[in-house]
């Protein structure tokens, strides 16, 4: 029995690009640090992929507090990329990743194209780095919401970082913060993206009506969680049915994924893998719970591999048939 098959003999195995991945659950940037501190909660060898905190070029402090506020149905954050910045990464956070036995998805953030560059061109040779995750569509740095929501801005970052990244998997990670996504999608996959990754948070705001002020030092924060499951999950199913899927681009479908249903439901509309974020910080074993219910639903309806369910949406009973 190999790594991907589990005890009940499904083939659980997935590929983005060239890389295997066990099973197609991940982790999300920016919910589970940079996988030392959750490595004594969950075993990450069960994963498919841990993916980082976003990295940037000089290490950042982040935004001033409070920069979480809980939400009906969700959170919004407003963390402002705080991070140890490239240099630290790799001196300190890379080596302990190397040690987990679980593929690590660097995900990377910048305000300029230079600075996607230099940091993408250092992590690359790295044998650590299996795939290069670009944070495009972060709303809280007001450069990153460029590239994340100009179709034009993203086809020449994805380009110019095309251009280093040439042994990790490139995954560009979509920002849901625009009118047409098969756009910012059709960009990304015309810069060279060899996956996509989607959806990040959506732009939000909380006021405390009391002091009559925004709850979020930042004003605004990005929203994440099961309030926008359905919004994200019709964003993959547009992007795979116009765009990923037609060009035979995998995507790692998120956004309020909690139980093993809503990661079916990710990979019946067009996902390759599914992501765990903001239900992470409510219990981090999520990703064992999922992977159980998605192994049993498929005993359940005799399939043999997970691969099966991707882009597997029937048409609504009533609907005419095709022709
Ligand atoms: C506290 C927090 C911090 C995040 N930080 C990052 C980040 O640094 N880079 C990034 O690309 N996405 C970041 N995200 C977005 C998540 O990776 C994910 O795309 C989003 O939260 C939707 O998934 P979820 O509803 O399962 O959390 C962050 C989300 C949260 C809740």
């Amino acid at each position: 029995m190999d790594a991907a098959t589990s005890a009940t003999g499904i083939d659980m195995g997935v590929k983005i690009g060239r890389l295997h991945l066990r099973n197609p659950i991940v982790t999300l940037s920016g919910t589970c640090g940079y996988g030392d501190e959750y490595a004594p909660f969950l075993d990450l060898s069960r994963l498919g992929a841990f993916t980082t905190k976003s990295v940037t070029l000089e290490e950042r402090k982040g935004n001033p507090p409070p920069r979480i506020v809980e939400t009906a149905g969700g959170m919004l954050n407003a963390i402002g990329l705080a991070n140890v910045g490239i240099d630290r990464f790799l001196a300190e956070k890379l080596p302990v990743l190397a040690q987990l036995d679980v593929p690590a998805i660097v995900n990377v953030a910048g305000h300029s194209i230079p600075d996607y560059v230099t940091v993408c061109g250092r992590l690359d040779p790295i044998e650590t780095v299996q795939a290069i995750e670009l944070n495009v569509s972060c709303p809280n740095v007001c450069d990153g919401l460029v590239f994340g929501t100009d179709p034009h801005a993203l086809r020449e970052l994805v380009t110019a970082v095309r251009e280093v990244v040439r042994r990790a998997v490139l995954i560009v990670k979509l920002s849901p913060n625009v009118t047409n996504i098969t756009a910012t999608a059709r960009a990304a996959v015309e810069g060279g993206a060899d996956a996509l990754s989607m959806i990040n948070t959506f732009v939000g705001m909380a006021i405390d009506v009391e002091s009559r002020r925004p709850v979020l030092a930042n004003l605004t924060g990005g929203l994440s969680g099961p309030a926008i499951k359905p919004l994200a999950l019709h964003l993959t199913y547009r992007v795979y049915r116009e765009v990923a899927g037609p060009a035979g681009v995998p995507i790692i479908g998120m956004g309020g994924v909690q139980n093993w249903k809503d990661a079916v439901e990710f990979m019946l509309v067009g996902a390759t893998a599914v992501g765990i974020g903001t239900a992470m910080f409510r219990d981090p074993t999520t990703p064992l719970r999922v992977l159980a219910g998605i192994e049993d639903y498929l005993r359940r309806h005799s399939f043999t591999s997970v691969t099966q369910l991707i882009g597997q949406l029937r048409p609504k009973r009533d609907d005419p048939p095709a022709g």
